[in-house]
Parts: C-alpha cells; structure tokens; sequence
C-alpha cells in the first residue's frame, strides 16, 4: 500500500473516530440539557399521558378516548368516564414513558390538570400524579386546563407571548390576550353555551353520534352553507353567545321534513358558528394590537374555522396539529414547562374556576 493511500485511510481512522466520538459528546451533552415533563390528563373523557422536552418537544403522547362508551348515553357520564380513567391510567403512563424512553428519574416534573373540569376525573389524575411524584420523588405541578390547551400551540412551534388566544372547547369559548407566559386576561366569554356544546347540541339534533363537533364538520365539507340563514348570536363588544344559534337550528329540524337535509343543516350552522368566532378574534386582535392569533381547544380541529381564520387574518395564525387540539397530555407537559404551578401533596382539584 503506497503512502497515499496510507495516508488516506489513517485520515478516514481519524475521521471516523471524531464524528463518532463528537456524536456521543452531542447526544450525552443534549441528553444531559433534556428538561423532561410528564404530563397527565383526565379532566373529562380522554385519559392521557405524555412526555415533553422543554415545553416544546413531543417524546410521547399517549391518549385512550372514552367516546365509544359515552356515545351510548349521548354524552359524558361522569361516574362512568371516572372508573375508567382509574381502569386506564396506570398502564397509559407506563407506554408514555417507555414509548419515550425515559425513566422516572430523568424527569424534572410530574404535571396534571388539576381544574377545571369533572370532579371526579380529575381527581384520578390528580391522586395519581401525587402518588408518582411522591414514590419517584420528582417535584409535582399542576396546570389549569384551559391555560394548557393554549400551550398546545408552543409545541413544535417558535410561538411566544405575547398573542390574542381564541379558546374553543366542549366547556368555555374564551378570547384571552396572552401578555406573557403567565399573565391572561380574559377580555371576551361566552354569555351561555360554549362552542363545542352547541356543536354537539345540534349534532344531536341531526341525530349525528356523539361527540358532534367532528361530525358536523364532516357533513359540513358536502352541504351548503347558505341554505338556511341561522343568526350569528347578537352580543356587543368580544363576547359570545351561542343559545339563539343552537334555538334557531332546533326550530328548523322542527319545521323540516324527513329525512333531514343533514349536510345543509350542518354546513349552514357550521358557517354562522365560525363566522362570529372569526369576527371576535380579529376584532381582538385590532383593539389588542398584537401580531399573533392562537387558537386552542377541541373546536381548533374545526376545519371552517381553521380555514377562515387562516385566510382572513392580517397577522400571523398559529393553530394546533389537529391531535393536539382535544384533549391530550402534551398540552399539560407543555403547560409546566412554561407556566406550571410547583405544588404540594395537598393540592386539590376544581371543577370550575
Ligand atoms: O377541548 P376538548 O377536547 O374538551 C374540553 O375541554 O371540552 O373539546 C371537545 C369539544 C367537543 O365539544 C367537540 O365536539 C369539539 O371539541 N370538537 C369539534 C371538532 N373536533 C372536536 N368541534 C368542531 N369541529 C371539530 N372538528
Ligand atoms: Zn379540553
């Protein structure tokens, strides 16, 4: 072998041995800057666990929904959805975890929505968080779960505060401007029903399952959104009001005769719900003066609202992957990262705020 050639192989040696070498020096050093979360949540009917790396990095997220079960009754049942929360949780953080690769020990907090939300839920995994922190001896957090379904937009995103949040779940229609992490002030609410509720009353009207969000916004992409004209809710200022909405689709069905021209129905009432949901959220975002919008909760899966916030804003729109949306634990993992409360083994629960 000639010396050039030598020469070629000690330096491709050489090389080798440095990448590799640099590679393990990398990985130790990020495995050692890691600020691993895990999140827990079982405010209503999803049980979820997750594990996060700085509020931004989804290692894991495991989420079993109860919807097959309560679909039978229509809606949730509290009693119901808590024994299987208890039935469930246990091994849901175990495949968090080990789908995470990550031992108890590398975490630097155990996270749970503690309020609002079901009593009864939440206390499963609120016992369950105290319980883990306690054996493994990692500092508790809690995270209010309204406040973790806006953190759901850091994931994977370079958002920071501050913004104008449109907060849209099956509980609360909020519009809260974000000043920082953790100062909100609520400057708009619902005066009745929240979003997702009236979604899922009128899908029960339309005889669609349960939860109705989701249903309508499939019927919705195959009807007309002007063939019934539904009102828009008549409420001043950046509150909301979805009852008259909701009334105007029931005396409708009452007047219609069978079968239901479901995909109208849907598309139209879809149109006026996301219509003034649009219209509050950038009137926020005017008097605010902030040049991001966020939108959070069940009813940010919706594709009408998603669509036209997206295309009428004049400033930038961040919105969940749709899986982040509903309820689900990296929301909570997120949430303790940039603005959980540290807790003791006292703590309680609430189911309102
Ligand atoms: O945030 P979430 O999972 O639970 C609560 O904290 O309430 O929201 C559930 C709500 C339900 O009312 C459901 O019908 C609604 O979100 N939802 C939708 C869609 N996906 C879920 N509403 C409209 N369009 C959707 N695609
Ligand atoms: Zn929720």
């Amino acid at each position: 072998m000639g010396w050039k050639h030598r020469k070629r192989l000690i330096l491709a040696g050489l090389h080798c041995f440095d990448s590799r070498f640099l590679r393990a020096f990398l990985t130790l050093g990020s495995q050692m800057n890691r600020q691993l979360y895990l999140g827990i949540e079982t405010s209503c009917d999803e049980t979820a666990a997750s594990v996060v790396d700085a509020g931004r990095h989804v290692l894991s997220s495991v989420v079993v929904s109860q919807n097959q079960t309560h679909q039978a009754f229509g809606g949730v049942v509290p009693e119901v959805a808590a024994r299987q929360h208890v039935e469930t949780l246990n091994q849901v953080v175990s495949d968090a975890l080990s789908s995470a690769h990550v031992n108890p020990h590398e975490l630097c907090g155990i996270a749970c929505t503690n309020g609002p939300g079901l009593i009864g839920t939440l206390l499963v995994g609120l016992c369950a968080a105290k319980a883990l922190s306690w054996v493994w001896q990692v500092p508790l957090f809690t995270v209010d779960h309204l406040l973790a379904h806006v953190c759901a937009n850091y994931i994977n995103s370079d958002l920071e505060p501050p913004f104008v949040a449109l907060l849209v779940s099956g509980g609360h229609t909020q519009i809260i401007h974000c000043k920082s992490y953790r100062e909100l002030e609520i400057i708009g609410q619902t005066r009745d029903d929240a979003a997702g509720e009236a979604f899922d009353k009128v899908g029960r009207l339309l005889g669609l399952p349960y939860p109705g969000g989701p249903a309508i916004d499939k019927w919705a992409l195959q009807g007309n959104p002007d063939a019934f004209k539904f009102p828009e809710g008549v409420v001043s200022g950046l509150d909301f009001s979805f009852s008259g909405l909701k009334t105007a689709v029931l005396r409708t069905v009452e007047k219609l005769p069978k079968p239901l021209p479901i995909a109208d129905l849907a598309a139209s009432f879809q149109s006026a719900a996301v219509k003034v949901l649009v219209r509050k959220t950038l009137l926020a975002q005017e008097e605010r003066k902030v040049d991001r919008i966020v939108v959070a909760g069940g009813v940010a899966a919706n594709s009408g609202l998603r669509a036209q916030l997206k295309s009428r804003s004049p400033v930038a729109v961040y919105l969940p992957a749709i899986d982040l949306c509903t309820d689900n634990a990296a929301m909570v993992a997120a949430g303790a990262y940039f603005c959980g409360v540290s807790a003791d083994l006292d703590v309680r629960a609430y189911s309102r705020r």
